[in-house]
């Protein structure tokens, strides 16, 4: 394949390593090419002409870490993704009135957080209630996005009308074709940046809900051992944690025991 700049196995090599060691993704062989039309346009937008001279600058240049990891995340998300999660939350809500708090830990652009604020507050009737919601991702980008709250009207077509009405507006002159969650629902929800792979995180005190969902399947199952070891270790012994539906824990039967479908209980020990 013709190509703009010379892009060799090497390259690859080392953009899988480096992202590994920023935040744990295994990219696999088969991501080449993705990686390629990823990182060609920052090697573009900066002009350093080429994939050697790109990772000299990314070597000395702090800021650029970040935007490398931005550029070679996967964000694939969507509003009530798996909705039996969303049916497994309301049931935890009402076996546990009063305060709770729940970790959205790869939250992404924000749909996912959205989806646990919009179940609480159809739970309370209310926007104002008594859990609070952290949502955290490693990319800046997607959370730019997550705390803007505007997305593109078909994401919402998928969505009942009455949840449509209720948590969105739609937006108009400019802004037509998208629509914006309400300032109540964006309230709801406390975005910041947090890299699982950081030995220590922001998280006060312990959290009875923890969404870890299609983020874990881009860690060796090393690094997935220890991330679910420390995240299970903030629950409470009947808190949930809530996986993605290709991540399968069973392997880890010492840390985690199954509660339902891809949803766990901590097993202490
Ligand atoms: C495929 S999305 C999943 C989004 C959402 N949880 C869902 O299931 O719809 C994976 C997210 O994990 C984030 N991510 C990848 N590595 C991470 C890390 N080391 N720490 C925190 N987030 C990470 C990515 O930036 C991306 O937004």
């Amino acid at each position: 394949m013709d190509r703009e700049f010379s892009y060799t196995q090497a390259h690859f090599e080392q953009v899988q390593a480096k992202l590994y060691e920023l935040a744990g993704i295994q990219l696999d062989t088969s991501k080449d090419a993705l990686v390629y039309s990823r990182l060609v346009r920052r090697i573009r937008s900066l002009k350093v002409g080429g994939f050697a001279n790109y990772f000299v600058y990314l070597q000395n240049t702090p800021s650029e870490t970040q935007e490398f990891i931005n550029a070679l995340t996967t964000n694939l998300t969507s509003f009530f993704r798996e909705p039996h999660h969303f049916d497994i939350l309301k049931g935890y809500l009402q076996d546990h009135p009063g305060n709770l708090r729940i970790w959205c830990v790869a939250s992404s652009t924000g749909e996912e957080a959205y989806s646990i604020a919009m179940t609480v507050a159809e739970h309370y009737g209310q926007f104002d209630t008594p859990v609070e919601i952290i949502a955290s991702d490693i990319d800046t980008d997607v959370l730019t996005a997550a705390s803007a709250g505007i997305y593109k009207r078909e994401r919402i077509e998928s969505i009942v009308p009455q949840r449509r009405k209720q948590f969105f507006q739609r937006g108009t002159g400019g802004q037509d074709g998208k629509v914006r969650v309400v300032p109540e629902l964006k309230r709801m929800v406390e975005f910041a940046q947090i890299n699982l792979l950081e030995p220590s995180w922001p998280i006060r005190s312990t959290v009875d809900v923890i969404f870890c969902r299609n983020v874990m399947i881009y860690f060796d199952k090393q690094t997935q051992l220890a991330l679910l070891t420390r995240l299970v270790a903030l629950l409470p012994s009947d808190g949930l944690y809530i996986a993605g539906h290709s991540e399968n824990f069973s392997a880890f039967a010492q840390v985690v025991r199954l509660a339902g479908q891809t949803t766990y209980y901590p097993v202490r020990g």
